[in-house]
């Protein structure tokens, strides 16, 4: 059977997928890349803090446990850094190139763990991620939410390294969990057009379903342009 040529779409398509620890996006990317490789779609996954070798070494940082001394304004640079350095090397080529990215977590990501969490502010947070990433927001975001105390008892994937105790961020207390999960509610309930609420709480496959449902309506729309 001849291959399928991939179905290109003008400016590419960017998804992010955003939600606290434990929450299933590595499962729901996972669902939504094989339905769009199906479709015959080029797939980029990428995620943050991470994607290009800067990045990741910037992720190193980030997430050291022993990086106890990070404080809350450096934190966030530093998740701007690796994130303006993503977007340059990996996810704007690929958009150009009629593409579609997906990114596990994107600049909502800072919003609720820096902008909420660490208490920096959300507007402020904003005008940064708007600084670092020229404006260049995802056109589709999937909120995964979930009660931040059933996140932590599925357990973060990173759980199994750093002595079981998982990274810097996952060591925080639930009350910081709580104000992630507050902060992604009230930024989703901002932009109600790009963050689609899923409720993480349901199993897998129904979370998959719902998501891809939306994510069929958007490229329809898209290819009829
Ligand atoms: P993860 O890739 O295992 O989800 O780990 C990334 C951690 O970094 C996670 O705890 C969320 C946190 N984070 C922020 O605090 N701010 C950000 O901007 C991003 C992208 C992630």
């Amino acid at each position: 059977m001849a291959r399928k040529l991939p179905n290109r779409i003008d400016g590419g398509l960017f998804i992010s997928l955003e939600g606290g620890e434990g929450s299933g996006k590595s499962t729901l990317i996972r669902c939504i890349k094989g339905f769009l490789e199906q479709e015959g779609y080029d797939v980029l996954i990428t995620r943050e803090p991470g994607g290009p070798p800067i990045s990741e070494a910037i992720r190193g940082i980030l997430l050291d446990p022993e990086n106890t001394a990070m404080d809350p304004l450096t934190e966030l640079f530093l998740y701007l850094a690796s994130r303006r350095q993503n977007l340059v090397e990996r996810i704007r080529p690929m958009l150009n190139c009629g593409g579609v990215v997906i990114s596990d977590r994107f600049a909502d990501a800072s919003i609720a763990y820096q902008g909420g969490a660490r208490e920096l502010g959300l507007e402020r947070v904003d005008r940064l991620n708007l600084e670092a990433i020229d404006g260049m927001f995802p056109e589709l975001t999937f909120f995964l939410d979930l009660d931040p105390a059933e996140g932590m008892r599925r357990g973060p994937a990173t759980r199994a390294e750093n002595d079981g105790r998982g990274d810097r961020i996952e060591r925080e207390a639930l009350d910081f969990h709580h104000r992630v999960r507050d902060a992604y509610r009230t930024w989703a309930r901002r932009y109600p057009d790009r963050i689609r609420v899923l409720d993480a709480g349901q199993p897998a496959d129904k979370v998959a379903e719902t998501a891809i449902l939306i994510l069929q309506e958007l490229l329809t729309r898209k290819e009829s342009i």
